[in-house]
């Protein structure tokens, strides 16, 4: 990786991995793509280039991969899983045709690139606890069909034309920094918000629903390291199970009540987002990623819990807790 193009790059995952590249390698090489309505700002936009690529519009990418002599390109626009149900065309647009138009340049231009696939391409045919790496992958949403969708034509570019394509399965991601977009595992990141505000959360997941969910510094890490892994070892390409921690919405609770011990948790059920956390795993089993690039995740729910509580009470000016 030398210079990087990250499309999609003021979003939830983009606007923390642009900063991480930037600090990592040349920041004058990690340049963000964005689109019109969602600029980059702060020390986003001071740190170093921004280009307008909008994934709809293959001319765009090509031009930009061209002027900043682009090698790897990070494919981070989507729609999450919720939000994509209220717009299924628009999704697939983003999600198949941006990756195709991706590829296509990368194919013309000897590009690298990352698409990030999720739980959210697997179904409830499934097994469930643990998921394997090769499994069935029947997803009945159209977030997890264009997931799966891109896994198969990544998989298609790298044998057919030689695209160094390569992702992983990203759980659930929490951080602190930029708020997920309509996503079914969002909750894991908003009742840390009501914990630190001092609110009642209120919960759309029942407890007992299991998901796998990842602290966003490994899930950056993975995203870099699965770039840098040496190609010979790698079996799979598109798409690597990852994982570190699987919790319901009791334990999430119970775990943040340790450092919180006033907070309060009520149950207002959203039936879209229940039904497709039903139909995903449980449980990722990420031997795979283990043992073909050194996959190893560094927090689990109580690091995570502690280091999301600190860093909240900073974001909101709440005066700290002892955590
Ligand atoms: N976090 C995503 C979602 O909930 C899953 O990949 O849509």
């Amino acid at each position: 990786m030398k210079n990087v193009l990250i499309i999609g790059s003021t979003g939830q995952i983009g606007s923390e991995l642009t900063m991480k590249l930037r600090r990592e390698y040349p920041a004058g090489n990690i340049v963000a793509g964005y689109i019109p309505g969602a600029e980059p700002k702060g020390e986003l936009l001071e740190s170093g280039p921004a280009e307008v690529v909008d994934i709809t519009n293959a001319q765009m990418i090509a031009d930009t991969v061209r002027k900043y002599k682009i090698d790897t390109i990070y494919n981070l626009a989507a729609l999450l899983s919720a939000v994509a149900e209220a717009r299924p065309q628009l999704a697939w647009k983003i999600g198949v045709g941006g990756l195709y138009n991706t590829l296509e340049v990368a194919r013309e231009n000897g590009c690298a690139v990352f698409t990030p696939s999720s739980i959210g391409s697997f179904g409830e045919t499934t097994p469930h606890n643990p998921t394997p790496q090769d499994t069935i992958q029947r997803p009945d949403t159209i977030y997890g069909v264009t997931k799966v969708t891109g896994e198969l034509l990544s998989d298609y570019y790298a044998k057919r034309f030689g695209v160094d394509t390569r992702s992983v399965r990203f759980p659930g991601l929490i951080s602190y920094t930029t708020l997920p977009g309509g996503g079914t595992t969002d909750y894991a990141v908003e009742i840390y918000y009501s914990a630190v505000k001092g609110e009642t959360f209120r919960c759309p997941i029942k407890p007992g629903t299991f998901m796998d969910m990842m602290y966003m510094p490994d899930a950056l890490r993975a995203a870099v390291e699965i770039m840098e892994a040496d190609p010979s070892r790698l079996k799979h390409r598109n798409s690597f199970n990852i994982a570190s921690m699987s919790f319901d919405p009791e334990i999430i609770y119970n775990k943040i009540k340790e450092y919180v011990p006033d907070f309060k948790m009520e149950y207002d059920l959203d039936p879209l987002r229940q039904h497709i956390a039903d139909s995903w795993p449980d449980r990722l089993d990420d031997t795979c990623a283990r043992e073909e690039w050194d996959w190893k995740p560094e927090y689990d729910l109580d690091s995570m819990t502690r280091d999301m509580l600190q860093n909240l009470h900073k974001k909101l000016h709440v005066p700290e807790l002892a955590v």
